[in-house]
């Protein structure tokens, strides 16, 4: 059974700085999902420490938290059907040469240190994650729909 879920979703730095913004929130948009918030953001070190503690000790980690922290973020909560996996799925394998065609890392990026996003690995890491960038009221996830917007409009008169 596939159930309503959101998700944390980050453009990295190397994607802000190139211009990447719009067209990688479009492929969210694209698909169906609601952004229901979104912010840009200098990443502090409790907040890549904390976002990045089960790499801590890892080969890779100095230089993930230097790039992490090298420039803005844009920090989305998305939510939809089966958001967690599907956002993975759209983004695409972490090694962008071994990611497939038409997804955000083939598409938009060379080389897994700079995979220009992120996005949470399982749904107890999204709430982690959305935590620790957003608190509760930063999260517009009751929007209305046009219907609802036009239906209002008409019986005001
Ligand atoms: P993310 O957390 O950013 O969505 O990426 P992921 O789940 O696909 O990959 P993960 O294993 O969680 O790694 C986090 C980020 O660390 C960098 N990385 N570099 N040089 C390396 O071997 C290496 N491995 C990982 C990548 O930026 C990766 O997205
Ligand atoms: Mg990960």
């Amino acid at each position: 059974m596939r159930a309503e879920e959101r998700t944390f979703v980050a453009i990295k730095p190397d994607g802000v700085q190139r211009g990447l913004i719009g067209d990688i929130v479009k492929r969210f948009e694209t698909k169906g999902y609601k952004v229901t918030a979104l912010k840009m953001l200098q990443v502090t070190d409790a907040q890549a420490k904390a976002h990045y503690a089960e790499h801590e000790g890892k080969p890779f980690y100095p230089r993930l938290i230097r790039y992490i922290q090298s420039g803005p973020i844009v920090a989305m909560v998305v939510e939809g059907y089966n958001a967690v996996a599907g956002v993975r799925h759209l983004m695409g394998s972490t090694d962008p040469d071994k990611a497939e065609v038409g997804t955000i890392r083939a598409d938009f990026a060379q080389v897994m240190e700079y995979n220009v996003v992120h996005g949470s690995d399982s749904v107890e890491s999204a709430e982690r994650e959305i935590a620790i960038y957003f608190n509760e009221k930063e999260i517009f996830d009751d929007r209305k729909c046009m219907s609802e917007l036009v239906t209002e409009y008409l019986d005001a008169d």
